[in-house]
């Protein structure tokens, strides 16, 4: 996989001032700014007393994804109490498996309940056919924040990893240890692989639907990728992340792919080695100055404040701030978390966050 360098992208930003462009996406594109550009995983939700009123608005979890002028406004929700460099299409990585017919629910305090995909049978019964009529609502959401947005605020678009929406669809819901998948996987992997080829198909058409409607980076988020052993973590984690990569390279070779295997450990190597994602997630894990080292030198890398540290705030946060930003802020990288905000989070602790961010390279 080529660097950025190879790429012909910058890793320098010039000593004359800011270059023009969006900060988000020049750190995409490996350029080293010297103010980190910022966003957080699951930005827009219930710790805001906005989104927990928006929310009254619509029937259900879904409905509020499918209706395009409450979905847009909760992705600008963030945007503009913070001030972030990213705005996030407000959706859910549940809504491909709806698009492909499965039958999806978000109960209140229990999250996502689906009726399990458990044989080739229940596989045969999901359809492309259907999915770009269902999911259209989404690209209409995207293109109505690509107009609201302001100018430096880059519009991120997403998408689950086949392998993790694979554990929504088996499982039924959220897994303690992911037995029905991996039992599926582990014992019959051709027939688990139809599953992941639809939903390889399925996330490249809805992603390119996305970038058609104005997203101008995509993330790909593997929640659930750290559960797998070597093998299969090759299989169905690396080898569908790179053809979703590729295919969208092919006819979008300018929009970066973030890639967000979540807990992959020594597996993070190799996942960047060959999947040929622009940008690479850390989790909370992830030492900070072994992925300088390691990972920062041929990609630009996002992370990776621990969720709960954001809640805890004070001293403590400050701190793996300050850490973070030392070890990572002097090369291509964008400040996130390490994984999604946390409903309890104080919003005043996000505000502060931002600060310290700006402020420290400001
Ligand atoms: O980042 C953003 O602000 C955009 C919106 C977004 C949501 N979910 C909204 C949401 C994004 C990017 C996601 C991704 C997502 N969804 C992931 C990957 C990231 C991660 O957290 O690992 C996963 C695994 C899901 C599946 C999912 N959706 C679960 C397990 C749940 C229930 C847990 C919970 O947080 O409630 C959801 C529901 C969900 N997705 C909510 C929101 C705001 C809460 C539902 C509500 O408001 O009633």
């Amino acid at each position: 996989m080529p660097t950025n360098k190879e790429l012909g992208v910058s890793t320098e930003e010039g000593k004359t001032g800011e270059r023009a462009g969006k900060p988000l996406l020049r750190a995409c594109f490996g350029e080293t700014l010297t103010v980190p550009p910022i966003w957080l995983m699951r930005q827009a939700g219930r710790y805001l007393p906005e989104y927990r009123a928006l929310r009254q608005e619509a029937a259900g979890f879904l409905e509020l994804c499918f209706t395009p002028e409450l979905a847009a406004e909760a992705t600008l929700q963030p945007v503009r109490r913070y001030g972030f460099d990213g705005a996030i299409l407000f959706s859910d990585i549940l809504v491909v498996a709806h698009g492909l017919g499965q039958s999806v629910g978000f109960r209140d305090g229990e999250g996502p309940v689906l009726e399990p995909i458990r044989s080739p049978a229940d596989i045969r019964q999901l359809s492309l056919a259907g999915f770009r009529g269902r999911v259209a609502p989404v690209y209409a959401t995207v293109e109505r924040v690509a107009g609201l947005l302001p100018a430096a605020t880059t519009l991120i678009g997403f998408a689950g990893a086949p392998w993790t929406v694979a554990s929504y669809m088996v499982e039924g819901g959220t897994s303690r240890d992911f037995a029905a998948v991996k039992g599926w996987a582990f014992s019959d992997a051709d027939g688990f692989a139809e599953l992941i080829e639809r939903l390889i198909e399925a996330t490249i058409e809805y992603l390119l639907g996305q970038i058609a409607a104005g997203a101008e980076v995509v993330q790909l988020f593997d929640s659930w990728a750290g559960v797998l052993p070597e093998r299969e973590f090759r299989r169905w984690v690396i080898e569908p992340t790179r053809r979703i990569v590729a295919a969208l390279a092919a006819q979008h070779p300018r929009v970066p792919v973030i890639g967000f295997p979540r807990a992959a450990g020594l597996m993070y190597r190799a996942y960047l080695a060959e999947t040929g994602v622009a940008v690479l997630g850390l989790d909370p894990t992830v030492p900070a100055a072994i992925a300088r080292k390691t990972l920062q030198p041929s990609r630009t890398v996002q992370g990776n404040l621990d969720p709960l540290l954001l809640v805890a705030g004070g001293v403590a946060m400050e701190t793996a701030v300050a850490e973070i930003l030392a070890a990572l802020s002097h090369g291509p990288f964008i400040f996130n978390l390490g994984h999604g905000i946390v409903p309890q989070t104080p919003p005043e602790h996000v505000a502060h966050l931002v600060a310290l961010v700006r402020r420290a390279h400001g």
